[in-house]
């Protein structure tokens, strides 16, 4: 499989073109940003991190039945994925209120909700991802209706999964935030699973203490955002390193065989 091209760099990612026209290659950046790249830094390590937790959660979906963008893992920091045309929504699940929520409408940190809450968010970064009503996708067709009725069961089986991987783990999965794409190939159309799931899109927090195990160690200025990544691995039993891993040890994550 040949690089090619730089196509798109987001915040996070970089995507390459293949010699494949289906495939692409998605590249995990350094670069830490909250509340729309209003403050940025860079955290050594944390793309090889994510790069690895991602490609476990996804291939575990994959083999429960939901479609995803992930074909392998090439390298520490890059994958090979499928080229899809992103829907331009965040899909953000919520089973207890955290972050914007809890400022938006006034409810308390770690407040439980009764079911899982969706909401979307318009994936426009000028714009700050406003959030926004199922109407107005399709005021505007940003997706169908078929779509979204797709999507929203696919998510709720992506959030029973990732609830009880995080248990047994001893994490609570508190939100996270997917992406779906449209994935073209002999003719049809299929609704997939893209982008990441990693710490930088989900909030984890230790079950017995309810430590912070996510991008809020950055974005509340909390520290220790490697050693918490390197956790959510290690229990995740994607790293078997004894140590506390560094920003510096990281490097070494490249010689560790990945689990199968
Ligand atoms: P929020 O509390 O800021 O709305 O975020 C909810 C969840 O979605 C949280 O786990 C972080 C994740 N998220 C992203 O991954 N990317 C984003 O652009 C936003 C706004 C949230
Ligand atoms: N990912 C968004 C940003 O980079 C928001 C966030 O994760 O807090 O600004």
């Amino acid at each position: 499989m040949k690089k090619g091209k730089k196509l798109y760099e987001g915040k996070a990612k970089i995507i390459y073109a293949t010699n494949d026209k289906d495939l692409v290659i998605q590249y995990f950046k350094d670069d830490a940003t909250a509340f729309n790249n209003q403050k940025k830094t860079t955290i050594e390590g944390k793309g090889v991190l994510n790069n690895r937790i991602s490609e476990h959660i996804l291939s575990n979906l994959g083999q429960i039945g939901i479609k995803n963008h992930l074909v392998k893992r090439l390298n520490m920091r890059e994958q090979i994925i499928k080229l899809v045309e992103i829907i331009p929504i965040e899909f953000i699940v919520r089973n207890v209120a955290s972050g914007s929520i809890t400022k938006r409408l006034g409810i308390e940190d770690g407040t439980v909700l009764k079911e899982p809450l969706v909401e979307y968010c318009l994936k426009d970064d000028k714009l700050g991802d406003p959030l926004i009503a199922e109407e107005h996708i399709y005021a505007f067709d940003w997706a169908t209706k078929k779509e979204i009725e797709k999507v929203k069961k696919m998510i709720l089986r992506i959030n029973d999964f990732m609830i009880g991987m995080f248990r047994g783990v001893g994490i609570k999965l508190i939100d996270f935030k997917l992406e779906f794409g449209r994935f073209k190939s002999n003719g049809k159309t299929e609704i997939i699973l893209a982008d990441e799931i990693s710490p930088d899109t989900c909030r984890l927090w230790d079950s017995v203490t309810d430590k912070k195990l996510d991008k809020d160690r950055f974005r509340k200025d909390l520290g220790d955002l490697i050693p918490a990544y390197t956790e959510v691995a290690k229990r995740l039993g994607i790293l078997h390193e004894q140590s506390n891993v560094s920003a510096v040890n990281v490097t070494k994550l490249s010689s560790i065989k990945k689990r199968k």
